[in-house]
């Protein structure tokens, strides 16, 4: 039989040698090889005693199933799965499904076959083979199994803790029982993403798994989330799949959405649902920019749909289902979602399908069971943007005027409009609407208070008349309000002034008075905030009032929840005492460099010195920041010698802090060492960014090695453009002629990179017009 390979478009055609009708059986003999590249059925190397040593794992999402084996390659092609390996008998292999049989074979070999797997779709295949260990557990009858590299199974414990919890909060809120026989998470020791989610065996890159009870809160929080995400497309992603890629958002809006449930079910002290605020505030920075796609977006081939994997899918469309989440109650939320799964369990589904689901769960609800779901939800998914809202009140009637919000300030009409699940607060009672119009108008009841969106679950900026929001920023002190509310005010504000609605100085007359009231989440969003501001005005006078303010927010911080750890600390103080060290020293705070220098001395003297997890980044940071060639040097040696995969992160991200002119070149070269795992280079360049003044050292460091960056980096690894998304922090008119120039030749601007470049140019053109515009 003869056939043609169109390497352009990773298929193969076949020539039938006659017509034929009916089933046709097909026998394929193929080959290929293990790259290193982390694509495909892919190599990862590891040290064990001195020596390299290899282990084979398979990472196929969107469409590198076919780098492995040759099959219809898309995911509406559900099929079953026979899978076998012969393989050295030291060795073990993981796949979707439990073994079948493992049979001896001549020369030390075996032959492992698994069981056949359900009707499946192809990318979620999984091919593994190693020298393993592993901590395994039960929830119900389901053997769990987390596998490591060898020696590293104590930190895979606290992930087996959490795989138990999250299972179960899943079994009970999607009333439906897990489809396979077992479960495994595998930590892999190169790997492109932070996790997958394989059918049955969902793999990690190690530091987004591996953490133990003196993990810092941060680490626990990461961990916990990526375990609940893949947790959850064991039912959103796998059991029911998207027809095509076109509909991404159905797999990971939910998955996103649904960790913070599972996450906040199994321990709702850590105030999980903090993360959705910050999680939106990303949301409404990306999505306000020109060069932003609808959340369902047209996907020609399966390639393209790596360019969708970002804020977009994930964080706007986990806040449009908290939104209809929050708006039509939670019981209705999760039944919709039960029907949505029990009806289309091994098979495909259009997003139509989801809210036909929820239409009916709202049946029986006499308030809403005249609202369209799939009308309201069609406008929020297929419109770009969201919605700004002017509101002018009269103290009888409010006047809403929607229209699309652009971060350049820019008001086009479009004629779009959405339908917006509005809910309001007139003193202390609670309201909803449903805003169709471009103007609508509404009664009000007399009041003291208004507040439009009031725990901030809209997707939507407020922009209320001067007097209005006035009242609600200086109510802020009262103590009445959450801050999670805060968040969503601070956040809404933050938009103003990045359109130029509001001046820098209107920002932080603003949110000053209130600065002791600011806590998690809304302290973890303002510092966010405050520093990309500072690095953008930081020639200019009104630096200092940035500064100033991060400033005593942060100290005042230390001075409620104390600089050590204490026995009563919740997570909560953790987080935000981490967060205000980290930001002390990026901002320089004389004190806590003193106390971190201090700490720094005993710990390197004598590393069993116990130190707080959570400041140990910003131990790591001040070293750097006070340093020279000689610390740089030791720095280095730290890190080689370190084999903690987490801590090794962390010292990482203190490289960028050095801040001497003269190592600026040695730290960014470093990161493509062969010192620095491939997948860990970016670790290294990012931080060297915070620190403000630096974009034309990166990227004249970027043009000499652009093409060396070109050739490690695999399009299908997704991880160049992180390169390129460093340079939203340039705000200087020739340095973007610059970019613009290097970018124009077409050699440069590889396609995988080309989305990720528009928005930064994008971003940068606002940095500047900000910039001039609070001249
Ligand atoms: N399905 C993705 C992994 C993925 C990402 C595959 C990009 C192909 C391209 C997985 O479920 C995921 O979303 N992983 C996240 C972690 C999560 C906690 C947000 C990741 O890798 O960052
Ligand atoms: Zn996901």
């Amino acid at each position: 039989m003869t056939y043609k390979v169109d390497k352009l478009d990773e298929t193969v055609t076949f020539k039938l040698p006659k017509k034929m009708i009916g089933l046709v059986k097909l026998i394929l003999n193929f080959k290929g090889k293990n790259n290193d590249q982390m694509y495909g059925f892919y190599k990862s190397s590891y040290i064990e005693k001195g020596k390299e040593k290899y282990l084979l794992s398979s990472q196929f999402e969107p469409s590198d199933a076919r780098a492995a084996f040759p099959c219809f390659d898309e995911p509406n092609f559900k099929a079953t799965f026979d899978i076998s390996f012969i393989i050295n008998q030291s060795l073990e292999a993981v796949s979707n499904m439990p073994i079948k049989s493992s049979i001896k074979r001549s020369k030390g070999m075996k032959l492992v076959t698994f069981k056949t797997t359900p009707l499946m779709s192809t990318y979620l295949v999984y091919l593994g083979v190693g020298d393993f260990e592993s901590v395994s557990g039960k929830v119900g009858n389901l053997p769990l199994r987390v596998l490591t590299i060898p020696g590293k199974k104590v930190y895979a414990k606290l992930a087996l803790e959490y795989t138990k919890k999250f299972m179960s909060f899943y079994f009970k809120y999607f009333n439906i029982d897990y489809p396979l026989p077992k479960m495994d998470l595998i930590a892999v020791p190169d790997f492109s993403a932070g996790a997958m989610e394989n059918w049955g065996a969902i793999t990690f890159r190690d530091t987004a798994i591996f953490a133990t009870n003196k993990s810092s809160s941060i680490t626990k929080e990461r961990v916990s989330i990526t375990i609940a995400h893949e947790l959850a497309h064991q039912w959103f992603g796998d059991l029911v799949t998207m027809k095509w890629w076109d509909d991404l958002w159905l797999n990971e809006s939910f998955a996103t959405f649904m960790s913070y449930k599972a996450v906040d079910f199994a321990y709702p002290k850590w105030d999980i649902l903090g993360e959705l605020y910050l999680d939106r505030s990303s949301a409404f920075l990306e999505d306000g920019l020109k060069n932003t796609h609808p959340i369902s977006v047209e996907i020609k081939k399966s390639d393209d749909a790596n360019s969708i994997f970002d804020s977009i899918s994930y964080e706007k469309g986990s806040a449009i289902l908290d939104m209809i989440n929050d708006f039509i109650g939670d019981k209705p939320f999760s039944k919709g979602l039960n029907i949505y799964l029990k009806t289309f369990a091994y098979s495909n589904t259009y997003k139509e399908d989801l809210w036909d689901s929820i239409q009916k769960a709202l049946q029986n609800d006499k308030k809403l069971k005249d609202v369209s779901i799939n009308k309201m939800m069609k406008s929020w998914i297929e419109n770009p943007g969201y919605p700004i809202l002017d509101l002018k009140s009269n103290g009888k009637s409010l006047n809403i005027i929607q229209s699309r919000f652009f971060i350049s300030g820019k008001k086009i009409n479009n004629g779009n409009n959405w339908i917006i699940p509005m809910k309001y607060k007139v003193d202390e009672t609670e309201y909803k609407a449903v805003i169709e119009s471009k103007s609508t108008t509404i009664n009000i009841p007399n009041n003291k208070r208004l507040i439009i969106n009031p725990n901030q679950s809209g997707f939507y900026v407020t922009k209320y008349e001067t007097p209005l929001i006035k009242k609600i920023f200086r109510d802020i002190n009262s103590k009445d309000f959450d801050n999670k509310m805060i968040a969503g005010l601070v956040s809404n504000t933050y938009l103003l002034l990045k359109s130029s609605n509001i001046r820098i100085e209107e920002f932080i007359d603003l949110i000053e008075p209130g600065y002791k009231n600011i806590s998690y989440p809304s302290l973890i969003l303002l510092n966010g905030y405050l520093l990309g501001l500072y690095s953008i005005f930081y020639k200019t006078k009104i630096s200092k009032k940035i500064k100033d303010l991060s400033l005593k927010l942060n100290q005042y911080i230390i001075k409620t929840v104390g600089f050590d750890k204490s026995k009563n600390d919740s997570e909560i103080n953790k987080e935000v005492r981490f967060n205000a060290i980290s930001n002390l020293v990026t901002m320089g705070d004389l004190d806590t460099s003193k106390k971190l220098s201090d700490i720094s001395k005993k710990y390197f003297k004598n590393k069993s010195y116990d130190i707080d997890r959570n400041i140990k980044s910003s131990m790591y940071k001040n070293y750097a920041l006070n340093g020279g060639p000689k610390e740089f040097e030791f720095l280095k040696k730290v890190y080689q010698e370190n084999k903690d995969v987490v801590e090794k992160h962390i010292i990482l991200s203190a490289f960028g802090y050095f801040n001497k002119s003269e190592l600026y070149n040695k730290i960014l070269d470093y990161s493509l060492s062969k010192n620095v795992k491939i997948q860990d280079s970016i670790y290294i360049t990012s931080s060297f960014l915070i620190l403000p003044g630096r974009d034309k050292i990166y990227f004249s460091w970027l043009k000499k090695n652009w093409q060396k960056l070109k050739n490690i980096y695999e399009p299908s690894t997704l991880m160049l453009l992180d390169f390129i998304s460093e340079l939203s922090y340039v705000n200087d008119e020739s340095l973007e002629e610059e970019i613009k120039q290097f970018f124009s030749n077409k050699a440069n601007l590889r396609f995988d990179v080309k989305s990720e470049y528009d928005k930064v140019i994008e971003k940068i053109d606002n940095n500047i017009r900000m910039l001039k515009n609070n001249d």
